[in-house]
């Protein structure tokens, strides 16, 4: 019944079918129970559309640890599967602005991500979502291209490595450990296994911090949830390790909160407390940010499903009519679909006029 549901939402999003990221989904949904078709289309959104990563992708996640860094002055800093070190960079940016010490490492499993993210070299696409005055301030720009600046690749360090051996390797503790949308790349038994071995790596009370979203129930074991809206942190407070090869008790318990046994109907503290849990974890699914909504129509493009991107993006012009990128969508689509288009481009170009490519567009 769930698997048709899932499949169905799957399908209208011309999502490609992984067994993965099927898995993961229908794990986090057992975990959470009845869910409405909005927000279980949300789960799926959220764990089907990883793709690129930009500089402060996910933007209340940078203005909760802005504050964060505040409360003292070094700070030790992993991002595993750091792609091209958009987020290692993000970090720097913030740490400099604020003049407090740091060490920031990061680790992909890719060669060709790592070279680049030491060269700090990027196209237009990683700096999007930043302001002009921000994208003179951390890069020099050069034909087309936009470099940090030396000043923000101090006290990093980039490794080609597994994340595997990475967080087998307790040679160095850290305050923050950055793992975004990375976790679902692995099968679950290995999942379990990664998250134990990184709160060896973290200090007492440092964060782990995955995506926008992600929800594994054995961080509840492992760590305190810090809830912010959409963002949740995990901090490393508990002294519980999972372990070999057994469920979570909170598995254990599932069936408990949805069939309370007839004696047992009073909820007890301690299903109170995972009801509310569960109510915050939903929180963080419960809107799809602009962000996710490119990722979609990008999606969609990508597979040039241009009737569906087309409702999408319709729709996403109503909620942010002064996105320039979605008008440049809705270009692209009408251009493909034969439609009229210079006039949404007229409008991406009002609101950037620095995108070469919508002057390209504009002259098709
Ligand atoms: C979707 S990107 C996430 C980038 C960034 N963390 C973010 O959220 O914006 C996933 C990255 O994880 C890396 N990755 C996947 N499996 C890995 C592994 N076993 N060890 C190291 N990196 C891995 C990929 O190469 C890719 O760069």
């Amino acid at each position: 019944m769930i698997d048709t549901k899932l499949k169905h939402i799957i399908n209208k999003y011309s999502l490609s079918f992984d067994e993965k990221k099927f898995q993961n989904v229908k794990k986090i949904i057992q975990y959470l129970g009845e869910l409405d078709e909005e927000i279980l289309e949300n789960i799926i959104l959220e764990n089907y559309t990883i793709g690129e990563s930009y500089f402060f992708r996910d933007e209340n996640l940078w203005n909760i640890l802005k504050r964060k860094i505040q409360t003292k002055n070094n700070w030790d800093i992993l991002s595993l599967g750091c792609s091209r070190g958009e987020e290692v960079y993000t970090m720097s940016f913030i740490l400099n602005d604020s003049g407090i010490n740091y060490s920031i490492k990061g680790v992909d499993l890719s060669y060709e991500r790592i070279q680049q993210a030491i060269k700090g070299e990027y196209k237009f696409w990683s700096v999007r979502f930043l302001k002009k005055d921000l994208i003179e301030k951390y890069f020099e720009k050069k034909d087309n291209f936009f470099y940090v600046k030396n000043n923000y690749k101090r006290d990093i360090s980039f490794m080609q490595r597994n994340i595997i051996l990475e967080a087998k390797d307790n040679s160095k503790t850290y305050d923050i450990i950055f793992i975004r949308r990375v976790l679902i790349y692995f099968e679950e038994y290995q999942i379990s296994k990664i998250l134990n071995d990184l709160k060896l790596l973290l200090k007492k009370d440092g964060y782990l911090i995955l995506g926008k979203g992600e929800f594994y129930p054995e961080l509840l074991e492992l760590f305190e949830p810090e809830f912010y809206d959409d963002i949740v942190l995990w901090k490393n407070s508990k002294n519980k390790i999972l372990k070999k090869n057994t469920k979570t008790s909170l598995f254990k318990n599932k069936i408990n909160l949805k069939y309370p046994e007839k004696k047992n109907l009073q909820p007890s503290k301690n299903n109170i407390e995972k009801n509310i849990l569960k109510d915050k974890i939903l929180k963080t699914y419960t809107h799809v940010t602009l962000e996710e909504e490119l990722e979609i129509i990008e999606e969609m493009l990508n597979k040039e499903n241009f009737i569906m991107a087309y409702e999408r993006i319709s729709h996403a012009i109503e909620k942010y009519p002064l996105n320039y990128l979605l008008w440049k969508y809705k270009g692209f689509v009408e251009l493909r679909l034969g439609k009229n288009f210079k006039d949404s481009i007229s409008k991406a170009i009002y609101l950037n006029p620095d995108d070469p490519e919508l002057w390209h567009l504009k002259n098709s």
